[in-house]
């Protein structure tokens, strides 16, 4: 399928729109930028990107929750780790994309379907869905120090090479080491980069909701089909 006509199936973008996001480079196919919507892209093996959030168009309609534990990959093209669809049992893999990569050493929920306007509204910002982390500090932060960052965050931080501040989000300690922090985007590695900004280090990552599903119920490495009033949410 031509990569422009892709783009506008698997977003509510029209053909003319996909072509500009195109031209401003935010498109990636395979991890290569493309401008040309004429490139003929292969619907179940390329891995197309749209400003770091994957894109897919729906072959069938799934839509799937798993607990990804650690150790496990959010790619198609896997370099050094298992991916996280072997944790899952049901046909036509590869058909599934994932809705808001996880680090490998971060564990918690993940969102799996091959609907992809429906991915694609769980992971665009403009539809403010929150997604919970809980991390852990390698070192503790006192009380200004909490107190400057629960503020930083809250009015949104301009993190190293980014070229707009990250969203409001709100941040919450539950001890000097210990914190959740609620975001409605997602950007490349933004948790750890975040803290990160705080001259912090992330060193435990979990993500415990996405849009208020959580994981009750699963097991690390347990999925389950979202029912159709979770689906609905989005
Ligand atoms: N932010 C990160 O830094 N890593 C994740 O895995 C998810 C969000």
């Amino acid at each position: 399928m031509r990569l422009d006509k892709f783009i506008s199936k698997a977003t509510e973008l029209s053909r003319k729109e996909a072509k500009k996001v195109l031209h401003a480079r935010e498109i990636t196919v395979n991890d290569e930028i493309i401008k040309d919507g004429s490139v003929h892209v292969d619907v179940l093996n390329d891995e197309v990107m749209w400003a770091g959030e994957p894109l897919s168009v729906a072959t069938g309609s799934r839509y799937l929750l798993l607990y990804k534990p650690e150790g496990f990959e959010c790619t198609l093209k896997p370099k050094e780790y298992p991916i996280v669809t072997e944790l899952i049992a049901v046909p036509e893999l590869e058909s599934l994309r994932i809705a808001g990569r996880l680090d490998v050493d971060t564990t918690g929920a993940l969102i799996l379907s091959d609907d992809g306007r429906w991915l694609h509204r769980v992971t665009s910002p403009k539809h403010l869905h929150e997604k919970v982390y809980e991390l852990t500090l390698a070192e503790s932060m006192d009380a200004d120090e909490q107190a400057h960052a629960i503020k930083k965050v809250a009015q949104g931080i301009l993190l190293d090479g980014d070229y707009e501040p990250t969203k409001p989000a709100t941040l919450e300690f539950i001890d000097d080491t210990h914190a959740r922090l609620i975001l409605t985007e997602g950007k490349y590695h933004q948790v750890k980069r975040m803290m990160g900004y705080f001259g912090n280090k992330v060193i435990e990552l979990h993500r415990a909701s996405i849009g208020g599903i959580t994981l009750d119920g699963l097991e690390k490495g347990e999925s389950r089909f979202l029912t159709a009033e979770e689906i609905a949410r989005f």
